[in-house]
């Protein structure tokens, strides 16, 4: 396939705010977006059903009210993001990890697969041409947003038979509007997000709408997100809303284990692997909230953080359960929390060495 590029004219570029720390969370989007389509009726010739590859200006698209993506939810996405060095040049952060699980997310939605390479590479094409709009001040980066939708008009429950994959990108700032600092996190008691045998391991836009009432009524009462405990007993630990959950108990680093029902993180496996590098114990094992209230009472509970591309590390300084709040390291930053975070950060702006070569060079 030929990536195909059709420019906005200079005269109509948008541009980044002058001040970069009024940036939002993907509320503004740039000049130009990448799509390409896909139809069984041409699987069978040599790109597999995909054509017309196409970098093209930001805008609506145009869909059939019947398309499946309105019905049935046949969508996936992604999110990682790119960030802008010292010496200027941009870099992707593990975007093939990310490509692998849209990839993964869609087969379980029965989406046909993609060149993950082709996209990778018309992704990077994309950052170069919007290369101005990724922001410069310290934490800004450009958040990358992949989406893959089913457009077959057609009612009746049923993989389409047409697909739109298309990339926006969006300059953004912090994702908590309170920055590094510890959150305050509801576990969550009547809701659940995924049960075993469902999509809970993939990034379906339905999974995002069916947790929406809980975030809100967390929300309402002062939470910043709320921790989803596991759906059969609503005894263990499952993940935040957009992060991966982690707690240090007793010097140990425990985590949920990667069951199917929890989003398995890029950025939980990287903070993973650099706790085992630095010789860390680190468990992946189920955690009852039990354990988790028994080790606060007990003093045991040192720290516990979320990690997310959006989030990074997120401290949570807060943990309520039906009707107690476990305040944790007295509210404050903890220092295995602190040095995961200087870590990633450093590695993702070109601060420190890359050893594992994460970070993917754009231009
Ligand atoms: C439900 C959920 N869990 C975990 C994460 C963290 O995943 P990643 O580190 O790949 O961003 C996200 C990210 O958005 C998420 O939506």
């Amino acid at each position: 396939m030929k990536l195909i590029t059709e420019l906005k004219p200079k005269d109509k570029l948008g541009k980044l705010p002058k001040d970069e720390s009024t940036l939002e969370f993907g509320k503004l989007f740039t000049d130009h977006m990448f799509i390409m389509k896909y139809s069984e009726s041409k699987a069978k010739e040599k790109d597999k059903g995909w054509y017309e590859p196409k970098i093209q200006p930001y805008g609506p698209l145009t869909l059939d009210p019947a398309a499946i993506v309105f019905h049935y939810s046949q969508e996936v996405f992604e999110g990682l993001k790119a960030y802008r060095w010292k010496n200027g040049e941009i870099y992707l952060f593990r975007p093939m990890k990310n490509l692998e699980r849209m990839t993964t997310s869609g087969e379980r939605l029965v989406m046909p697969p993609f060149d993950k390479e082709f996209v990778l590479n018309s992704l990077k094409e994309l950052v170069k041409i919007e290369k101005e709009w990724v922001p410069h001040a310290p934490m800004t980066s450009l958040y990358i947003r992949p989406t893959y939708i089913g457009t077959q008009a057609k009612l009746g429950v049923q993989p389409s038979s047409d697909y739109l994959l298309y990339i926006i990108l969006s300059p953004v700032g912090a994702y908590y509007a309170s920055g590094f600092s510890p959150v305050k996190i509801l576990v969550e008691e009547q809701y659940v997000r995924a049960a075993p045998g469902g999509v809970g391991f993939t990034k379906a836009g339905g999974n995002y709408a069916a947790s929406l009432l809980a975030g809100k009524k967390a929300h309402d009462k002062g939470y910043t997100q709320v921790l989803w405990l596991d759906a059969a007993e609503k005894k263990y630990i499952e993940e935040v809303g957009t992060m991966n959950m982690f707690f240090v108990i007793d010097g140990k680093i425990v985590t949920p284990p990667l069951t199917g029902s929890i989003l398995p993180g890029v950025t939980r496996d990287s903070v993973l692997s650099m706790a085992r590098d630095w010789g860390m114990k680190v468990e992946e094992r189920l955690i009852k909230i039990d354990e988790v209230i028994t080790a606060s009472e007990n003093g045991t509970l040192n720290e516990a953080f979320g990690s997310g591309t959006a989030a990074v590390v997120t401290p949570v300084g807060e943990l309520c359960y039906k009707d107690r709040c476990m305040v944790i390291n007295g509210g404050k930053v903890g220092k295995v929390t602190q040095k995961l975070y200087d870590a990633l950060v450093g590695i993702q702006y070109g601060q420190t060495k890359d050893p594992y070569g994460w970070m993917i060079k754009v231009c």
